[in-house]
């Protein structure tokens, strides 16, 4: 699970941390911000599900466009961002992951990379950094970016020449590599792409349904002469449905009954049945 975003220089952010537990709410005032760390968490699934890094940006034929594309993805007048995730893999270990991108009109580039394994001490101490691999600042004007990957022993690592346009973590199929950073890599890309991001948009959501009605409203029998006055239905629905819906239906006896515990139960009892002799599920 993701504990830990860490952004800079990202659409409205210089830095910002947002600490995820399993439930989290992000709360704020209008154009705080809110909207923009989904989107950073968006960029991240989408390098881990294999888009490049200018097509998570700026979307292709398959994918949309982040919110402002590549013109709004640094916060201005910044032309390069990072981004950091915390990954957990238990109580005493989690993945640090940190991509760095950088964007110049319409081109958007990996300028750095980073994948480390954090291992907790008991009393609180530091953590044990290992490096699985890292990147350059220095070499980020060549063509291909040059990622040093840890041999268990001292110095730099093996040097691997990759693509700046895709994240290391979808480049590593090919290359022979230690174990650790094979699974280090897999665990991260997994927990990556199982972000999502629900997105509701109210007036996709808004509809007409005779089920609140039935339930909620007035009476049927006056609900439904209120119809026939303005020369609807008396079924109800915007359509004009000519047989009521199995909602409806569902929801008839509570009608007839007394006490609105009385029509709950009945309600209760009614959608019961109707949905064992349907032999599926309906939402009332
Ligand atoms: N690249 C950027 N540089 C500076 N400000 C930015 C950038 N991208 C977005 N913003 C600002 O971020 C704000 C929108 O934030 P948003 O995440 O949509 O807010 P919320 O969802 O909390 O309402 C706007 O004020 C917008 O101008
Ligand atoms: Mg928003």
């Amino acid at each position: 699970m993701i504990k830990e975003l860490r952004v800079a220089q990202w659409t409205s952010f210089d830095h910002a941390t947002l600490y995820i537990d399993p439930l989290t709410i992000v709360i704020g005032t209008n154009a705080s911000g809110k909207s923009n760390l989904l989107d950073a968490l968006s960029f991240l699934q989408r390098i881990a599900s294999g888009a490049g890094v200018f097509q998570a940006i700026n979307g292709d034929v398959a994918l949309p466009s982040l919110r402002g594309g590549m013109e709004w993805a640094c916060r201005k007048p910044a032309q390069d961002f990072e981004l950091e995730a915390l990954i957990g893999v238990s109580d005493l270990q989690e993945y640090r992951f940190r991509i760095k991108v950088q964007v110049n009109g319409s081109k958007a580039d990996l300028i750095g990379e980073e994948l480390t394994l954090l291992t907790y001490r008991p009393r609180g101490e530091a953590p044990r950094e290992q490096r699985l691999y890292h990147t350059r600042p220095e070499e980020s004007g060549s063509p291909g970016i040059g990622v040093y990957f840890q041999t268990g022993t001292q110095g730099p690592g093996k040097r691997f020449d990759l693509s700046r346009s895709y994240s290391i973590l979808t480049q590593l199929e090919t290359t022979t590599l230690r174990k650790e950073i094979k699974e280090g890599a897999r665990k991260v890309v997994e927990d990556l792409q199982q972000i999502f991001v629900f997105d509701p948009i109210p007036n996709h959501m808004r509809g007409y349904t005779i089920s609140t009605l039935a339930i909620l409203g007035a009476p049927a029998h006056r609900a439904s002469r209120d119809r026939q006055s303005r020369g609807q239905s008396p079924h109800g629905g915007p359509w004009g449905t000519t047989e009521p819906t199995r909602q409806a239906r569902c929801a008839a006896p509570a009608r007839r009954r007394g006490t609105p515990r009385d029509a709950a139960q009945a309600v209760a009892a009614s959608c019961a049945s109707t949905r064992s002799q349907a032999g599926r599920e309906i939402t009332t």
